[in-house]
């Protein structure tokens, strides 16, 4: 089973993609965990890419793609990309690629949440310099501008759902499975194979 995982800064997607990793052992890939990791490591790409973190700006789309192909590839038993791709170029740069290797996406989940609940969550978490209050306006901004086009470019198609993500964690993750579950009884073999 391969999903996508789209949302705002601080809607919940990692916090509902471990529990689907967990729940259909697949793995869970975070564009965000896996950026700051390097940011702590102070790998060589972590240098390149700390200020767009920190500021809240989108790290370029090349570094992005390098960094996902491999852990994209080595999923084989699938995978719920969570960040990614969170523009339409991303989308359209990664399709023909992903789609020549037969890995592409096979369903996505929006969690809308409203503006107030996503500060209210980032500020009670405090995650760094990206959970400032400054950092976390210009997040949104970023997310308004770039990441809600490519929800508009996706909306309609039969494998796109969205899910109330205000509700409490358990909560949406059921009504996440269950929107898989209506989209394998839909397709079946859409989600079962590799
Ligand atoms: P990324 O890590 O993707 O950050 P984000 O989109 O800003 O989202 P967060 O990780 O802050 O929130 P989340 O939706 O995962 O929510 P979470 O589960 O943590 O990206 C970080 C940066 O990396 C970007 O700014 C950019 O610089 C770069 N980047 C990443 N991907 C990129 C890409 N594709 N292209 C270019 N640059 C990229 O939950 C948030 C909080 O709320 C937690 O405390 C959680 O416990 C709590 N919570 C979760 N669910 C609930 C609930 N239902 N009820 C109450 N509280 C909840
Ligand atoms: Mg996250």
């Amino acid at each position: 089973m391969r999903l996508l995982l789209i949302g705002a800064p601080g809607a919940g997607k990692g916090t509902q993609s471990e529990r689907l990793a967990a729940r259909f052992g697949i793995a869970h890939i975070s564009s965000g965990d896996l950026l700051r990791k390097h940011v702590r490591d102070e790998t060589s790409l972590g240098k390149t890419v700390r200020s767009y973190v920190d500021n809240g700006d989108l790290v370029p789309d090349g570094v992005v793609m390098d960094m996902l192909r491999k852990p994209v590839l080595a999923a084989t038993s699938g995978y719920v990309l969570d960040g990614f791709p969170r523009t339409v170029d991303q989308a359209e740069a990664s399709y023909a690629a992903v789609r020549a290797l037969g890995v592409q996406v096979q369903a996505a989940i929006h969690l809308d949440v409203p503006r107030e609940e996503l500060i209210r969550r980032m500020l009670a978490r405090a995650r760094g310099a990206e959970d400032a209050e400054a950092v976390i306006e210009h997040r949104l901004q970023v997310y308004l501008e770039k990441t809600v086009p490519l929800l508009e470019y996706y909306a309609g198609r039969e494998w796109m759902s969205i899910v109330d993500g205000a509700r409490t964690a358990d909560a949406v993750h059921e009504d996440i499975v269950s929107r898989i579950h209506k989209l394998a009884a839909f397709a079946p073999s859409a989600l079962t194979r590799r």
